[in-house]
């Protein structure tokens, strides 16, 4: 059977670093406040030319470069983003074209923080099938430009950032292993951003109520993703036969440190177990699992036949867990 397996890995951060303490000045927070509740203490902002698609297209070319795949010998491009540049064409066309992937298609996958779990696990059923051979998975947001940074509950919390995975068929046993994907719109409502689509398109009135910004019930999605990540991980473990002691490394998304220490000690693991990176980056959306995968693989914390388990959680309600073999990627 052809095993989908992760050959290259790379991210992209801007240089502009804005603090907590930058944060202080622009509203009534305070740096002690945002790394006590999240962990958080900077994270990367854009500037007003660096849109999802650039940061894509550095992470897409510096795969090619690691890898050392032409670009017409990719075969699709999944992006998962809830901020493309614009609601058509899609982000994983622009890419396309930037990186000039002659014979690729793709799309873009719409699941928050969940996006590049969800695109990963569809990239990997690609491979499988044999079709395909080549292709890559991006994970991205410009959460700045749909945070409203006169709420001081939400603004704190995100970042921007991208990172991405090519994927390729393996004939050994390393690679993609086994997943458990949920969603569930009941839990639509506690995190959203309400216009901008074809219920709420943008009008004068939208703009006034500030729809266009992220607005979440922050204590009932907390909540949520604790329990959410924790089940699904306890879930595929049980499924694979794994214990905790089996993972050489557990990467659950970055939305808040509270939020990734109570699952640590739900599922038993040790922080040596756990990879945070959340007080650099803060949430930086569906960008932050691939993000964590490159600097942990750049750090040389996962070698070949270590077991990875990948967990995420966002707005839908989204959420899941992806079990992985490591390989050798560069
Ligand atoms: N600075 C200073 N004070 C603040 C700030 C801030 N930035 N934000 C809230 N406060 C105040 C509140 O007004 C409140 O004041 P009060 O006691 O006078 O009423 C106090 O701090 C406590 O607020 P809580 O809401 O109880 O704080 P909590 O400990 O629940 O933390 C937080 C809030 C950080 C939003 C937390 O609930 C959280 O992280 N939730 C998850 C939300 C999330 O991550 N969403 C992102 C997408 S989903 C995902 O990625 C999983």
């Amino acid at each position: 059977m052809i095993k989908a397996s992760i050959t290259a890995t790379a991210r992209f951060l801007p240089e502009k670093v804005v603090t907590n303490y930058d944060l202080e000045k622009m509203m009534d927070t305070s740096h002690d406040w945002i790394v006590t509740r999240t962990g958080i203490e900077e994270r990367r902002i854009c500037s007003e030319d660096e849109t999802t698609s650039v940061m894509c297209t550095h992470v897409a070319n510096e795969l090619l470069e690691k890898s050392g795949l032409n670009a017409d010998e990719v075969d699709a491009i999944i992006v998962g983003t809830v901020t493309p540049d614009m609601l058509f064409p899609s982000t994983a066309a622009i890419i396309q074209n930037e990186i000039g992937a002659k014979h690729a298609w793709g799309f873009d996958l719409s699941a928050a923080c969940s996006g590049f779990l969800f695109a990963l696990d569809t990239g990997a059923r690609l491979l499988e099938s044999g079709k395909y051979k080549n292709v890559i998975i991006l994970g991205a947001d410009k959460m700045s430009s749909i945070i409203n940074y006169n709420d001081r509950e939400t603004s704190v919390l995100f970042g921007d950032g991208a990172g991405g995975v090519l994927v390729s068929p393996n004939q050994n046993d390393e690679g993609f292993i086994d997943s458990i994907l949920f969603i569930d719109g009941g839990g639509g409502d506690l995190l959203k951003m309400p216009g901008g689509g074809s219920l709420n398109p943008a009008t004068v009135e939208t703009i006034e109520k500030n729809m266009h910004y992220v607005q979440q019930d922050g204590k009932k999605v907390f909540k949520s993703a604790v329990k959410g990540m924790s089940d699904v991980v306890k879930k595929l473990l049980l499924k694979n036969q794994l214990s905790s002691e089996d993972i050489k490394l557990f990467i659950p998304h970055q939305a808040n440190k509270r939020i990734i220490d109570a699952c640590r000690e739900n599922l038993n693991l040790s922080e040596d177990q756990v990879f945070i990176n959340i007080q650099k980056y803060a949430n930086t959306t569906a960008g932050t699992i691939p993000i964590c995968i490159s600097e942990a693989a750049d750090s040389n914390l996962l070698q070949a036949g270590d077991y990875l388990v990948l967990a995420s959680f966002g707005a839908g309600f989204t959420w899941g867990s992806i079990l992985l073999k490591w390989g050798n990627a560069t």
